[in-house]
């Protein structure tokens, strides 16, 4: 799969979450095998005012690579410059957020409100591909309130966007009701370039049958793969081996969230007991005991105090463990 010069290794990426998808999570589900990772969204406004917060949220690591910057914001000069500006970090790709439906984004004119005006959307995508060298990208939503992607997308491959993200969900509709991939298959039909389908996948078996119904490129994953990064190697293993993987042992999955939790105390020192506590909780969600290991570890603030209670957790997730079944045949 190629988007613009970049090869990406297959067709999986991970979704901005902003309060989720950090360098560190980023380069977590790297390692798990998604080919492509996106920045949480950072702010124009902040980035042109020289605010040191949407920069640091800019920022990433080699080992993600490829990845895309998201920026979010309502004026095409604003949008431009900071195009301009994190085009210094190098990214591979730059992403426009045509999709948040906060209510602090679109207040401002900006994410799923680029949305009511088409011509809007066209001339920012214009200013931002010819502020930068670097490829740049969209995320849709379906619409604000009618659908509008279809030609929201054919405006912005006008404009020179090289790859569109659909999550087909209205603005009104924020995060609840079901996806509906009808409009992905309406955008993969309309445009040439690339089309990343994304909402409501939550397993391989979600994913290949995105691809089978909407013909889209690639499959972008994001609520399910907190807590849950192996389902880029799950998704992977299905679409290019027609393999179904076993899903991670209990085991794997304490020792990654151990991993995380000391991946993340490098980087925000002993806060990290505090910032760790919701990515733990869906690490964990579902284990044996997860209840009332949540409710002690949300009262601990020492990061010592919170991998000794992950350790005796573990001893006793351990011995629930269910046996592999081995098939003889
Ligand atoms: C907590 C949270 C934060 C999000 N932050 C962003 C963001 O920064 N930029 C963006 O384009 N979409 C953002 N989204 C939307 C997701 O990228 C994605 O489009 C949506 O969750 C649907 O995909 P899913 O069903 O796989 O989660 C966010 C969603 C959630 C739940």
């Amino acid at each position: 799969m190629i988007i613009a010069d970049v090869v990406l290794k297959n067709r999986t990426v991970l979704a901005p979450l902003a309060g989720w998808t950090d360098s560190i999570f980023r380069a977590i589900c790297r390692q798990y095998g998604v080919a492509l990772v996106v920045t949480e969204m950072a702010s124009a406004d902040g980035l042109v005012r020289d605010g040191q917060k949407s920069l640091e949220i800019a920022r990433f690591n080699e080992d993600e690579r490829p990845v895309s910057i998201q920026l979010f914001g309502a004026e095409a000069e604003t949008l431009a410059q900071a195009a301009q500006i994190v085009s210094r970090l190098k990214p591979d790709f730059i992403d426009l957020n045509c999709g948040c439906p906060a209510k602090k984004v679109i207040r401002r004119g900006g994410g799923s409100a680029l949305m009511r005006d088409l011509d809007g959307i066209e001339a920012i995508g214009r200013a931002v591909v010819n502020a930068t060298t670097i490829p740049v990208t969209a995320k849709l939503r379906s619409g604000w309130k009618e659908p509008v992607v279809v030609e929201a997308c054919q405006r912005l491959q006008a404009a020179g966007v090289k790859a569109v993200t659909i999550h087909p969900r209205s603005q009104k509709m924020g995060f609840t009701g079901r996806a509906d991939w009808s409009h992905i298959r309406a955008v993969k039909e309309a445009v040439t370039i690339p089309v990343i389908g994304n909402g409501d996948i939550t397993s391989a078996e979600d994913a290949k049958r995105m691809i089978d119904e909407t013909g889209c490129d690639l499959v972008m994953v994001g609520r399910a793969a907190r807590g849950n990064p192996w389902i880029f190697a799950q998704i992977v293993a299905l679409l290019d081996r027609g393999e179904i993987l076993a899903p991670p042992t209990f085991t794997e999955r304490l020792e990654q969230c151990k991993d995380h939790f000391i991946r993340q105390r490098q980087k925000d020192g002993d806060y990290a007991a505090v910032t760790m506590r919701k990515q733990i909780a869906y690490y964990i969600k579902g284990l044996p005991g997860a209840t009332a290991f949540r409710k002690e570890l949300f009262t601990q603030n020492d990061p010592d105090k919170v991998l000794s209670a992950m350790r005796d957790y573990a001893n006793y997730v351990q011995s629930r463990e269910p046996v592999q079944e081995i098939d003889l045949k």
